[in-house]
């Protein structure tokens, strides 16, 4: 049985007045970056218009771990806000789920009204039930995946990323469209997620590099939002997939964003999964289909799969992104020496679960190994 599930209420260009009327209390969940630079005030104000009071937590660092959180929970247990909101990229959005997720334990909170207001137009968190927290310790990055992790609402304002910089415009670009990408090949798509998936592709493809190159064209910007936002939507109800099951492992063990590491391993992956070195599979269809959908296709199916490969590879050369792990500045002894407890956490993480062709620890060695020298094929 198939499931599609449509969660929170999507407002575009605004809307947290008419979200917080009548709140009380407001807890803001953030970063430092936008609190000290003023632009925590979108929400600030917006509480205060509401005649709420309201409390900010800043101390979300770029990939939440479990410390911040507890911090949090510690924060809403005493604020006892009855609105909180989540502003910023994934990392504040993570962040301010696990804390209502983990305060949910020791306190009801169902009343509490929880918006997401993204600054980054990457993770789509503002309508996932996906959290992702970082052990530091172990050097792990655990997907958390709950219903109860999804947001009431979500703002999409594309006005709050024109002041993204570009290499962060880059880095949570390429992770919308791996989002896109391995919620359209996942074991458990549907027509549906393949309707978000299919757009958010096309919005990327067309707008991350404008984005990227002119950041104040705010028509690029708020298409690159879409499709974030419809990224989100379709990966939500399909699941991801073996490149963020193994992005996950590498920026834990190697401090590499997010959205970066993504972006590296996905030719690598993708060649995996299509089949390109040891026979064609079923997924290079699927692949052949996006590449159909970009005008990018030729005549036969390996050759479309492969003109999508390339196309991202020299997109990520437009981004001015690295293209291997070594590149990204991985010293060869370190990556070897972690190589193997890597391959181990991408296979036991949940993204992986979904991934279109099943693989063992040493095919996700390989396609480390690849992904640290840049053999593609
Ligand atoms: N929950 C999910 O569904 C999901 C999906 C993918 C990734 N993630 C997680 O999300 C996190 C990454 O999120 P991200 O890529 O959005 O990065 P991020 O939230 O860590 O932010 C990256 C940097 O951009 C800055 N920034 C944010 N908005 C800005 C703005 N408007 N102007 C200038 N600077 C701004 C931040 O201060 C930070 O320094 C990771 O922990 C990742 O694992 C979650
Ligand atoms: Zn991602």
């Amino acid at each position: 049985m198939d499931q599609f599930q449509l969660g929170a209420k999507i407002f575009m260009g605004g809307g947290l007045d008419d979200l917080l009327a009548g709140r009380r209390k407001v807890l803001i969940v953030s970063d430092r970056f936008l609190v000290d630079s003023g632009k925590v005030s979108y929400v600030a104000d917006a509480a205060t218009r509401a005649g709420a009071e309201h409390r900010v937590f800043s101390d979300v660092q770029a990939d939440p771990d479990i410390a911040t959180v507890t911090a949090g929970v510690g924060l809403l247990l005493e604020f006892q806000p009855d609105a909180v909101v989540a502003f910023g990229g994934g990392s504040a959005i993570d962040a301010a789920k696990a804390i209502l997720f983990f305060s949910a334990k020791q306190q009801d909170v169902r009343d509490v009204l929880f918006a997401a207001v993204p600054t980054t137009s990457g993770t789509g968190s503002e309508v996932s039930r996906f959290a992702v927290i970082t052990d530091r310790e172990k050097e792990i990055k655990y997907p958390l995946v709950d219903d109860k992790l999804l947001p009431n609402a979500a703002v999409l304002d594309p006005v709050l990323t024109v002041s993204v910089p570009p290499v962060v415009t880059a880095d949570t670009g390429i992770d919308v469209f791996t989002h896109a990408v391995e919620a359209f090949v996942s074991t458990a798509h549907t027509d549906f997620s393949d309707a978000a998936a299919e757009k958010a592709i096309k919005l990327a493809y067309h707008n991350l590099l404008e984005a990227y190159r002119a950041p104040d064209n705010l028509e690029a910007r708020q298409k690159m939002h879409n499709a974030s936002c419809l990224a989100g939507i379709a990966f939500s109800n399909s699941g991801l997939g073996l490149n963020h099951g193994m992005a996950h492992a590498l920026g834990a063990h190697f401090h590499i964003s997010h959205g970066r590491a993504n972006g590296i391993l996905l030719p690598y992956v993708m060649s995996f999964n299509a089949g390109c070195i040891d026979g064609l599979t079923p997924t290079a269809k699927r692949y052949a289909q996006i590449s159909r959908l970009l005008r990018l296709d030729s005549s036969s199916v390996r050759q479309s799969a492969l003109q999508l490969i390339r196309t991202i590879r020299s997109s990520m050369d437009k981004l001015s992104m690295p293209s291997t792990i070594k590149d990204a500045g991985v010293l060869q002894a370190e990556f070897e020496a972690d190589v193997e407890a890597m391959a181990a956490d991408a296979l036991a993480d949940r993204c992986t679960a979904t991934n279109p062709r099943p693989c063992t620890k040493e095919d996700i060695v390989r396609i480390y190994r690849r992904a640290y020298s840049g053999k593609l094929f």
